[in-house]
């Protein structure tokens, strides 16, 4: 579950949205590139924000779901043929087993209050073999890890965390690392695109 001072943090903020992904905007077309490159089906992406991403999901029907009322109703406006919005919670989704190919998770694992239990969720409604992209800041082993460590509170008050290893999460044990996409000099952002085993 998403806390109530999370919720109301952005939904708040939702208008900065535009702002940031600019930034974003080069590890994204990675990807799209890769999540295009799929055959056909269902995509699930969780944490969609304001929908900034459905114009560049070139196939597959799209599922965006998303805990802030603020951002679900900004992406409502953006009317695609093949996506469907809807508000829930990753963490608790109302969604059968097996229902999706791929799910994509861009910048919202280290913003749910429990990512262990997102990825269960996740692989429970990823179909086998399914593919999960997570697209996020991943701390390193190097003196970024230092920066990370010591922002972690002041990252708690803006709602995510700084310090953030994916080996930490239990439930990535159920799934094989498939490609690592690294950006920039030093690596930190990353895309992981894992499958269900
Ligand atoms: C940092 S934004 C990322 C938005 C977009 N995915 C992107 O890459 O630009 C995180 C989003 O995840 C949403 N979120 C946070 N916890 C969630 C949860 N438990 N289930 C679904 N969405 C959640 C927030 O409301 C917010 O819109």
């Amino acid at each position: 579950m998403m806390n109530a001072q999370t919720y109301s943090f952005y939904n708040k903020f939702a208008f900065l949205y535009p702002l940031i992904d600019v930034v974003l905007q080069p590890q994204k077309k990675v990807l799209f590139s890769e999540v295009n490159m799929l055959p056909e089906g269902f995509l699930l992406e969780i944490g969609i924000g304001n929908g900034a991403h459905f114009q560049f999901y070139k196939k597959h029907k799209i599922t965006g779901i998303d805990t802030s009322a603020a951002m679900i109703k900004q992406a409502r406006k953006k009317n695609y043929d093949n996506v469907t919005v809807l508000k829930m919670d990753g963490e608790a989704l109302l969604f059968d087993d097996g229902a999706f190919d791929y799910v994509v998770l861009s910048h919202v694992i280290a913003v749910v209050d429990n990512p262990d239990q997102l990825l269960a969720e996740v692989f429970r409604v990823l179909k086998p073999q399914g593919q999960v992209f997570i697209l996020n800041h991943f701390t390193p082993n190097n003196w970024l890890g230092k920066i990370d460590r010591a922002f972690e509170k002041i990252s708690t008050l803006l709602h995510f965390k700084s310090f953030f290893h994916i080996h930490n999460i239990a439930a990535i044990t159920k799934f094989t690392l498939l490609k690592e996409v690294n950006f920039g000099l030093v690596p930190y952002f990353k895309l992981l695109i894992y499958q269900k085993k």
